[in-house]
Parts: structure tokens; sequence; C-alpha cells
């Protein structure tokens, strides 16, 4: 295998969690995000995750300070001349990844491979605006990414065998379980659970249940770990949002159609835990549900 060096795009919430699973596998890994500070940030997660997996002795401390250690902050592009896979976790919109793959690929080596965690945009859309179509592939992480097992892989339209089957064996490297899925609005987990989300808005919007009722509907009705209104929140509105739109605008459907109540949330910055508010009101001690 020819993967030894990854270069994360994004410190937040998901390339910190991809920093902290590589290193832990014992690649170096690069991380780059466009300030210090969200740097700073990320590695602050990552530290704080890898001491949660200490003290319930899913790892040493040995391996924590290892692994601490083979992440270096990257603040340039030019950093990333001999990184063998990037993976790409920037925000959920297409202008903004497409700028980065613009910004970034020159300063590749040619065989580098890139893969980007998107988690519902055109995997053959985003690797066409690439100098390297044949070596870029889909390679979506759950959140929390530690502790979740799978990994979706995606194949663009032209990439190639024998990357996929390479991306397929890194994965595996991580202790991560693959499920395959096609080049479609949303892949399979988003396809599927982000319209039961914005289902669970409507019915909160309908005045069909409270936050409280719904999201406890959902765990003790159908053993979901997270009610669903809880679990948008930790996955973040803005996401869900952009997720629901590209299914709407890729599949033209109207069962697509995000609640006006999602758009809202989004619309007033409250984005869920991130933002400290969302359904729930996270600024005390325990969530206060916000409707
Ligand atoms: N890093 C490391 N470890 C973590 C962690 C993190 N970020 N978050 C939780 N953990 C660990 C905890 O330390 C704990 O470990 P032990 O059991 O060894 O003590 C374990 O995970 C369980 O955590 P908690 O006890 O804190 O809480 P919990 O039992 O409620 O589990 C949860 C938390 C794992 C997040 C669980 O609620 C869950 O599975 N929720 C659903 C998550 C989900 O659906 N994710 C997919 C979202 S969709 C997506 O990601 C795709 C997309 O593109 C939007």
């Amino acid at each position: 295998m020819t993967i030894k060096k990854i270069g994360v795009i994004g410190a937040g919430q998901m390339g910190s969690g991809i920093a902290h699973v590589c290193a832990l596998s014992s690649y170096d890994v690069g991380l780059y995000d466009v300030s210090t500070d969200k740097i700073e940030e990320g590695l602050a997660t990552i530290n704080g995750n890898m001491a949660r997996q200490v003290k319930s002795e899913k790892i040493s401390e040995a391996d924590r300070k290892a692994a601490l250690e083979r992440i270096a902050p990257y603040s340039s592009f030019e950093q990333f001349g001999d990184v063998d896979l990037v993976i790409e976790s920037a925000i959920e919109d297409e202008d903004v990844k497409r700028k980065i793959f613009n910004d970034l690929c020159p300063h590749l080596k040619p065989d580098a491979m890139i893969g980007s965690n998107t988690s519902s945009i055109s995997i053959t859309r985003l690797a066409a605006g690439t100098d390297r179509p044949e070596r870029f592939m889909g390679i979506h992480f759950m959140n929390p990414v530690p502790v979740m097992e799978l990994v979706e892989l995606i194949r663009g339209i032209a990439t190639a065998d024998e990357i996929f089957q390479e991306v397929r064996e890194f994965v595996g490297t991580m202790d991560k379980s693959v499920a395959v899925a096609e080049d479609f609005p949303a892949f399979i987990v988003n396809r599927v659970l982000l319209p039961m989300i914005n289902e669970a808005v409507y019915t909160l919007y309908e005045g069909v249940g409270s936050v409280e009722a719904i999201d406890k509907a959902m765990k003790l009705g159908a053993n979901h770990p997270m009610g669903p209104l809880e679990l948008a929140d930790f996955i973040g509105l803005d996401t869900c949002l952009s997720i629901m739109q590209v299914l709407f605008d890729g599949l033209a459907d109207s069962k697509y159609r995000p609640c006006p109540l999602l758009v809202k949330y989004v619309e007033a910055g409250w984005l869920g835990r991130k933002t400290n508010r969302g359904f729930y009101d996270y600024r005390g001690e325990t969530p206060v549900p916000t409707r």
C-alpha cells in the first residue's frame, strides 16, 4: 500500500475526527484549516476525544501521545507536496470545495489521491474540477468519527479501480467497515437519514409533537441512540439543510422539500450544538428544548 501520509483539509467536527483516526492508525497527518485558531481548536478536540478513549481504556496513554505527535498543523497548501492522500472535509458548499481543489492541486505530487468527505455533493462533478478525476473519490466518514464504524466509499464516473481498491484497503487499516454507494445525491446514509430528520422537523412544525416527545418517541420507540432532533443538532442544522437541498435539487422530487422550520433555524444562526442553540439550547447544564 502506498498511502503513508494523509493531508486533511478542514479541522472542524469531521476533519478533526478524520485526523484523529488516521493518526491513531499510525499515518502521518497534516491538518489544514484557514486559520491557526481553527487548527488549534481542532487539535484541542482531538486531544480531548483521545483522552476520553484513554479513560475508557480503548487506547493507552502512549497511543494518545504518539498519535498526537503524528499530526502536524498545516497553514498552506504548499505543505501538501509529499502527501499520498488528501481527505477534504471543508464545509458542505460546492463552490468552496471547488476553490480548495483548484488551489490545492498544483501543489500535489502527480500520483497523490484525493478523497472528499462530502456528505451529498456529486463526486463526479467535484472530480471533474480537478486535474486528476481518475484519482478522486468519495470517502464519507460518519460523526463522531472515532466511534462510528462505517465509511461510505463512492466512485466518481472516472475513478480508477486501483485507486478505489487502495482507498478501500486504507479504510480497512483503520478498523472501519465500508459500504459502497453509487454517486447519486447524498449516497446511502444521508439519503435515508436526512429525510427522516426533515420529517421529524415537519412533525414539530405541524404540532404533532414537541421536541421532547419526538425525540423520546424515536429513542424509545425505534431504539435510535439519539432522537432525530437531537441528532440534527449534533450533525449541524446548516449541514442538514444543505443535504436536503442537494436531494431536492438533484432528485427533483417534492418529497425532499426542506421543512420551512429547518430553514428558519438556519436563518437564525441556531445551527445546533456548534452554536450552542438549535432544537435544544445547550448553554446551561442540561439541554433545554427551544420549542
Ligand atoms: N470521540 C471519541 N469517543 C467518543 C466521542 C468522540 N467524539 N463521542 C463519544 N465517544 C465515546 C464515549 O467516550 C463513550 O465511550 P465508552 O463507551 O468507551 O465510555 C462512547 O463513545 C459513548 O458515548 P457517551 O457515553 O458519551 O454517549 P452515548 O452512549 O449517548 O453515545 C453517540 C454517543 C456515540 C454519539 C451515540 O449517541 C450515537 O451513536 N448517536 C448517533 C450518531 C449518528 O447517528 N451518527 C451519524 C450521523 S450522520 C453522519 O455523520 C453523516 C453525515 O454526513 C451527516
